[in-house]
């Protein structure tokens, strides 16, 4: 089911996963490739752009992280609150059976791959899955990828209160000098860290897939909210998820992006 009007769904079952995010779980039917998103509907306040953490056909899940006016309303909703949705929007995450893929997450970029990765495991992919936080309390989606069977796990937190102290980059890293090969690399979260990967796999010459976030409003390639220099591309419809080969070709990715009001902003 795709829906291009916002329909409101009931929220089933609400996940605190760190101090300020929060995933929300949605009665909804929604047929999702990993690495797409929904656009999120609170009535009389705004809508906003969402990488899917789950779907399947029954219930669409959203982690969400407050960071700001919309998020921070969205992250206060309870079991039996209503919220709009439509969509889902965009291209996802792309591979073959029996790939051997790395995961590189930051923030709430792990939801989106570890719903990737649950659909790559089934088709018989190996997956080393590298999430990185601040700090141990912070790290998202930990347990579920501990439990998942083909999915090997490594951690980073800038302190070093878990795993690697420093960058998840360094993680992967240390594994492609180690001799490990890896047919496609998946990333989401901070442009800085894609950034990183990608020109790590560039180094490496391994094929590498990117989340590209801008600010999005319609979603569908109608407003040009979301174009990036200077390809002139819409990423809503381009994106989220691009190739190595194409992120090459825009010339702002990993220096700045553009707000409501098209205003530069560095990272
Ligand atoms: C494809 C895509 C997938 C996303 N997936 C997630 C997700 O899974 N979880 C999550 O927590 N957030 C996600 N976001 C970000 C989310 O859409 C909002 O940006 C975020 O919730 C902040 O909105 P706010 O009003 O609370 O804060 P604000 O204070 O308005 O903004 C905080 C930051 O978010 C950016 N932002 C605000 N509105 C938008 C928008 N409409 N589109 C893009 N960036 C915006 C601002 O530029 C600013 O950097 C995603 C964005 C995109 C484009
Ligand atoms: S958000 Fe409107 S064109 Fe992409």
């Amino acid at each position: 089911m795709k829906n291009d009007v916002p329909q409101m769904h009931t929220i089933t079952k609400v996940i605190q996963e760190n101090p300020t995010m929060r995933t929300l779980v949605f009665d909804c039917d929604y047929e999702v490739v990993p690495g797409q998103f929904v656009n999120m509907w609170i009535p009389r306040l705004d809508e906003k752009p969402f990488s899917v953490a789950y779907a399947d056909g029954k219930e669409l899940h959203l982690t969400i992280a407050d960071v700001g006016p919309f998020s921070h309303e969205a992250t206060q909703l309870e079991v039996g609150d209503k919220a709009g949705l439509r969509g889902p929007y965009g291209k996802g995450f792309w591979f073959q059976p029996n790939q051997k893929i790395a995961m590189v997450g930051g923030g709430f970029g792990s939801a989106p791959l570890h719903f990737t990765a649950l659909h790559a495991v089934e088709a018989g992919c190996e997956i080393d899955f590298i999430i990185g936080a601040r700090r141990e309390d912070l790290l998202i989606y930990r347990e579920r990828v501990e439990k998942l069977k083909g999915a090997t796990l490594h951690v980073s937190t800038d302190d070093g209160s878990v795993g690697h102290k420093g960058y998840n980059v360094q993680i992967l890293e240390k594994l492609v000098e180690e001799g490990k090969k890896y047919d496609t690399i998946m990333t989401c979260g901070p442009e800085v860290m894609m950034a990183a990967v990608a020109n790590l796999a560039e180094k490496h010459k391994i094929d590498a897939q990117i989340s590209l976030e801008r600010y999005m409003k319609c979603g569908f390639g109608l407003c040009g909210q979301c174009v990036v220099d200077p390809t002139g591309d819409t990423s809503c419809t381009k994106g989220p998820v691009v190739s190595l080969e194409y992120i090459r070709k825009v010339d702002e990715f990993g220096k700045y992006h553009r707000d409501a009001l098209g205003k530069k902003h560095e990272w």
